[in-house]
């Protein structure tokens, strides 16, 4: 089966307050390197298509000459949404493909055994993505003022990596492209069609790297992750 990875990092990091986020050390390795491992040694992954931003293309360039990441085949420009982004990417890949990933360059600390579990759903029922079930107890307000407490047993968040079969993900992106719909993740293009999307339990530990303490977590966790092998 082959599968192929587009991971977007075309972003300017405007929480972040650096434009060039996805290279932001993390224990002295950029953020989009420990992202590239994580899909290199995923074995359901056949190659992968890096999205860029103009202002990241000769740094991440750089980055690739350095290191070689076997999988990497294509770089492409992205837009200026993340929507645009995905849909660069997802056009760069190679014909033949029947599933295709998307995931935020911003998440370094996915590993390849998540990636591999949400092929293998995906590969099932058409579409899957990682989610964090809600630990927080979660309020609907109105003007500041709370109308009702939301079951969070049923809520869940939605992370990356998102996986579909080839064919949907054509039809999500000509749905994007209708401009009809601008939504913040794939998943949410797949329920507008009325596609099912399975989740694959993941925590809290595949955060986004938005704000900059996100840096600090996201390193304990590595941290942690280093000694628990060693
Ligand atoms: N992304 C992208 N193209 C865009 C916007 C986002 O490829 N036009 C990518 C980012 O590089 C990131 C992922 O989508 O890897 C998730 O986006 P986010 O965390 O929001 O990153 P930024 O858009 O860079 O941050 P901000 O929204 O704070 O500007
Ligand atoms: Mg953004």
């Amino acid at each position: 089966m082959i599968a192929v990875a587009v991971i977007v990092a075309a972003g300017k990091g405007e929480r972040f307050g650096d434009a060039s986020k996805v290279l932001t050390p993390l224990l002295d390795r950029p953020v989009l390197a420990w992202t590239l491992d994580a899909f290199e040694h995923a074995t359901s992954v056949t190659e992968i298509v890096l999205v860029v931003g103009e202002h990241t293309m000769v740094p991440i360039s750089e980055l690739l000459a350095l290191r070689s990441w076997t999988k990497v085949r294509q770089i492409v420009l992205g837009g200026d949404t993340r929507q645009q982004s995905t849909a660069n990417g997802v056009r760069a890949a190679r014909e033949d493909a029947e599933i295709v990933l998307v995931h935020d360059a911003a998440r370094p600390l996915v590993n390849s055994d998540q990636i591999d579990a949400t092929v293998s759903a995906a590969a099932k029922s058409g579409g899957a993505i990682l989610a964090a079930q809600v630990t927080d107890t979660i309020k609907r307000c109105i003007e500041g003022q709370i109308v009702e407490t939301i079951d969070r047993s049923t809520l869940w968040q939605a992370q990356t990596p998102q996986v579909f079969n080839m064919k949907l993900m054509a039809e999500m992106i000509a749905l994007a492209q209708s401009g009809d719909v601008l939504m913040t993740d794939e998943a949410s293009l797949a329920e507008h069609l009325g596609y099912p999307v399975t989740i694959v339990p993941s925590d809290s530990t595949n955060l986004k790297i938005t704000h900059p303490h996100d840096v600090l977590v996201a390193e304990a966790i590595l941290r942690a992750r280093k000694e628990a092998t060693s």
